[in-house]
């Protein structure tokens, strides 16, 4: 089990939350519950409603669509926020590649930091472009 101050320090690595002062950080990381999966286990499926973003601590996913593995994330990277924000089905499924240990914040909690935290807001679009160019880089290989 992580303790709040553990949660707090490992937060200000994750670059979703840099710029945030620690009294914010402190009351996000009581807001965030320590989850974790089994190594194979599917922590998201594709088409199913969503109601919470994860932030990786330990371990690995893939992100696949269909058949296809399109991203792997790792430690300080978070997924999950696609339904949180646009209330959509989830886009595609999360499979844990090893046992996972994560950090997990409930729509509405993020809903409220995003209002009060217009840095973490500026972050989530900042991540959602990479990720837009990064698919539109591998559509581009796949055409040629
Ligand atoms: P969501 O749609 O809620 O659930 C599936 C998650 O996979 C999604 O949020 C994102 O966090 C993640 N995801 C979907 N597409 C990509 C992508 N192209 N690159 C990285 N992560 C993605």
């Amino acid at each position: 089990m992580i303790t709040t101050l553990e949660k707090v320090l490992f937060l200000k690595e994750v670059s979703l939350f840099k710029n945030i002062s620690s009294e914010r950080l402190a009351k996000i990381a009581t807001i965030a519950k320590e989850v974790e999966f089994s190594k194979g286990e599917r922590i998201i499926n594709e088409g199913d409603e969503g109601d919470s973003l994860f932030i990786l601590i330990e371990g690995g996913v893939s992100i696949i669509k269909g058949k296809e593995t399109i991203a792997n994330l790792g430690p300080k990277d978070f997924f999950g926020e696609m339904a949180i924000l646009d209330s959509e089905p989830r886009s595609a499924t999360v499979v844990a590649d090893t046992d996972i240990i994560s950090l997990k914040i409930s729509r509405e909690d993020f809903t409220e930091i995003l209002i009060d935290e217009h840095e973490i807001m500026l972050a989530i679009i900042k991540s959602l472009v990479h990720r837009l160019r990064q698919t539109n880089i591998k559509t581009e290989k796949k055409v040629q």
